[in-house]
Formats: C-alpha cells, sequence, structure tokens
C-alpha cells in the first residue's frame, strides 16, 4: 500500500478509538460500583494510547492524524445513543459490549492490513487489547458482577473462571 492509503486506513482506525474513548466516558457516568469503573477507566486509557501511538505513525509517514475532539462526533453511534438511554451498570455493559464487538471486528479486519511492519505490530498489539475488553465485559454480563458474585479482578483472571 502506498503511504497516502495506509495513513488513510489507520486515521480511520484512530477515529474509532477516539470513538470509543468518549463512549467508555459515557459508560462510566452510569456505573456506581468503584471497581468496574475502574477497570472501564483502564480500557479507555487503553484507546487513548491507542489514538497516540497511531497518531505518531501516521505522522511519521507524513499523514495528519484527526484530532481529539472533546465532544462526540460519532461513528460508534448505535452504542453510543443506547449509552445515553441507559441507566445503571448492566446497560452500560451492554451498550459497551455492542461498541467492543465493533472495535474488535475493526482491529481484526486491521490486522491483515498490508502495512509496514512497525505499523501492524501496533495494530495487532490494538487488537489484543481490545480482545481482553470484550472478554471482561461478556464475563461480567454473564457472571452479573454487580450483584458481587464470581468477580474478576482484573481483564485475563475471567479467562480462567
Ligand atoms: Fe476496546
Amino acid at each position: 500500500m502506498e503511504y497516502e492509503e495506509i495513513t488513510k486506513k489507520l486515521n480511520s482506525l484512530i477515529q474509532l478509538d477516539i470513538d470509543a474513548i468518549h463512549a467508555y466516558e459515557q459508560a462510566m457516568k452510569n456505573i456506581s460500583e468503584v471497581y468496574i469503573r475502574d477497570q472501564l477507566a483502564e480500557f479507555r486509557n487503553d484507546h487513548h494510547r491507542h489514538f497516540r501511538e497511531l497518531s505518531a505513525a501516521v505522522q511519521d509517514m507524513g499523514g495528519t492524524p484527526p484530532e481529539y475532539s472533546p465532544d462526540f462526533k460519532g461513528f460508534l453511534i448505535q452504542g453510543f445513543t443506547a449509552l445515553r438511554s441507559v441507566t445503571g451498570t448492566e446497560g452500560a455493559l451492554k451498550a459497551m459490549e455492542s461498541n467492543e464487538k465493533l472495535t474488535n471486528k475493526t482491529y481484526e479486519e486491521a490486522s491483515s492490513w498490508d502495512l509496514p511492519l512497525d505499523a501492524i505490530s501496533l495494530v495487532r498489539s490494538n487488537f489484543d487489547d481490545e480482545k481482553l475488553h470484550i472478554r471482561y465485559i461478556q464475563t461480567s454480563l454473564r457472571d452479573r458482577i454487580w450483584e458481587g458474585r464470581g468477580t474478576p479482578t482484573k481483564p485475563g483472571d475471567e479467562a480462567r473462571l
């Protein structure tokens, strides 16, 4: 792929990560359990790291990454709309599950893009983060951890439950 095409594709991933940051912040407002909110804050921080590192990669290739907007501009529209109408932990986690399905699917596709080695390593490492995010959310919903049973303490633990 030409650099122009590569940076365009990476920019679409960056936009997705920006939207995921906003979606997590909205979800966290609906969650009263501190240990779940803290976990979602870590996932938001992962998306922020993806945003920073992919943006640096695009700049190294002479491209211009999307700007971080403090407002939600809408890419994950369905999940975000759901987040605005939910109350409570279960609803917030369900909305984030649908958002994470999208980020996982997108990163899975991106993992097979024909990119320079540095960029593909970054994309695949980000995809690994996404897999942990959705696994935590799905396990939390399955076990209804806000009810105080079977609480996974960190991503990775729940895979062994
Ligand atoms: Fe994620």
